[in-house]
């Protein structure tokens, strides 16, 4: 392969300025900050790589896990069959008369035309004068109503992806990446909230507007997906976390979700997001996947002495036990490395507002009390401290869990006491939801039901 050059910009301060650039080569990926950009005092690519430490090229191998750096690879939506937005990024390059090669080939293709204006402050682009036009080039401003063909098209498309997704594509053109496996588009709505018109993703000035993800449920596979991660949604926020605006909406007989978008402020301007998992692997080769760390390591890493990744380390893991025992009380089932992620807002680094909370457990697919691997307080293993022959039961594990965090037993009795008192409609709520079938709803509340038990049994 010949190598291949990129140039990574970014909007986080008053005007777009270059980061460095990125070479991949057989073998390596590696990226240099521009020797200017540390003065400017913004981000670097991520919290593993500050500008002003990293005054050489950064060079990492490419493995079968990671073919750039993490933060980086977010762009490329994963080379999955059934990727919605790898899907349709691919019917734009041969729209435009692009076959690049399946594999890394492809990916790059996707990256420097979808990896800007995506989610977080980094902006990808095939040279410097692709950047500049971009910058240039205000969006479509206006908000078109759903129409009938867009709705249509984006209905045909979700489900077969073989549709050749032209309406789609005219409107929407390389729509910015979005990780994650439910399909979703990176969109703008009114200011004022969700009334059926959308726009693309604002530009630089844009004002009116606000950015939104709209994720698409694809009833076939998970009847009910948008009420569940709307009841997910406002368990958390009656629970207390932090949660973003959200509207379920209906675009041509389709069920969807519409969330604002915490990655930009009330200017359009971006904010500096990071997913766990980006700052995990940036940290760590043995990363390899969304899953592969215990809540123990996350809990570790945020109050590492080397790299200060939160600003109050004591607050950000009481932050990760919550979600965890709200993650079981819901069951969700899915607070992976990738629903995780820290954010910048004034000067102070934090978990961000509360996302992808879906109860998955209701699918039984998805019936797992964790991400496999993702183990807290070693449950259900035998680890190498202890001396019972039994494996580390859930009472034993959360104490474990907890002393990782150094948070006391008395704190965490009365969080688990808050959290069982927000959750105790769950199962009328459950039971009210009107799109999710009846077995499903019935296993979720059994769920429920049963940690609900294993959570005061401790009390
Ligand atoms: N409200 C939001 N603001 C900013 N970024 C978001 C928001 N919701 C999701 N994301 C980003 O989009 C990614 C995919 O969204 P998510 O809701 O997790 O979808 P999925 O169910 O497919 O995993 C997330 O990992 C996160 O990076
Ligand atoms: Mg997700």
């Amino acid at each position: 392969m010949a190598d291949k050059i990129a140039v990574v910009w970014t909007r986080l301060g008053p005007q777009p300025v270059k980061m460095g650039t990125l070479v991949v080569t057989d073998k390596e990926s590696r990226f240099t900050y521009e020797p200017e950009y540390a003065k400017t005092g913004l981000r670097g690519l991520g919290m593993v790589y500050p500008p002003d430490q990293f005054t050489t090229t950064i060079s990492r191998p490419r493995n079968e896990y990671f073919d750039l750096l993490p933060p980086l690879q977010a762009l490329v939506p994963p080379r999955s069959e059934r990727n919605f937005q790898r899907a349709l990024l691919q019917k734009y390059l041969a729209s435009i008369n692009l076959h690049p090669k399946p594999g890394f080939d492809t990916d790059w293709e996707i990256m420097i035309r979808a990896g800007h204006g995506a989610i977080g402050h980094i902006d990808v682009f095939a040279s410097d004068e692709a950047a500049h036009q971009w910058y240039a080039t205000p969006s479509r401003k206006g908000l078109v109503e759903i129409s009938d063909g867009f709705g249509f098209s984006l209905k045909e498309f979700m489900t077969w992806f073989d549709d050749d997704a032209k309406a789609l594509i005219d409107i929407l053109g390389p729509t910015p990446s979005v990780g994650g496996a439910i399909p979703k588009l990176p969109l703008s709505i009114p200011a004022t909230g969700w009334d059926g018109r959308i726009g693309l993703p604002t530009r630089f000035g844009d004002t009116g507007r606000i950015d939104i993800i709209l994720k698409l449920e694809n009833t076939a596979t998970y009847p009910g997906l948008v009420e569940l991660e709307t009841l997910g949604l406002d368990m958390h926020r009656a629970a207390g976390f932090d949660v973003p605006q959200y509207w379920p909406v209906e675009v041509n007989g389709l069920h969807g979700l519409a969330i604002a978008r915490f990655d930009r402020d009330a200017q359009g301007n971006p904010i500096f997001v990071e997913s766990m998992y980006s700052i995990l692997a940036s940290g760590n080769k043995n990363i390899s996947n969304h899953y592969s760390a215990s809540y123990d390591m996350i809990g570790r890493a945020l109050s590492n002495p080397r790299i200060q990744l939160v600003s109050d380390h004591k607050q950000a893991k009481k932050h990760l036990l919550q979600r965890l025992i709200m993650a079981m009380l819901t069951g969700n089932g899915d607070l992976h490395l990738e629903n995780l992620s820290l954010i910048e807002s004034k000067g102070e680094i934090s978990f961000s507002p509360v996302y992808d909370p879906t109860p998955m457990r209701a699918y039984r697919i998805h019936n797992m009390l964790t991400p496999p691997g993702m183990t807290f307080g070693d449950y259900g293993d035998y680890p190498d401290d202890s001396k019972d022959a039994t494996p580390v039961d859930f009472p034993s594990a959360w104490l474990r869990f907890i002393k990782t965090l150094d948070i006391r037993k008395n704190e965490f009795t009365s969080i688990v006491e808050n959290l069982l008192t927000a959750t105790r409609d769950f199962p009328e709520r459950v039971a009210q939801l009107k799109t999710v079938p009846e077995d499903n709803k019935t296993n979720l509340q059994k769920i429920h039901e049963a940690i609900r038990r294993q959570f005061e049994v401790m009390l």
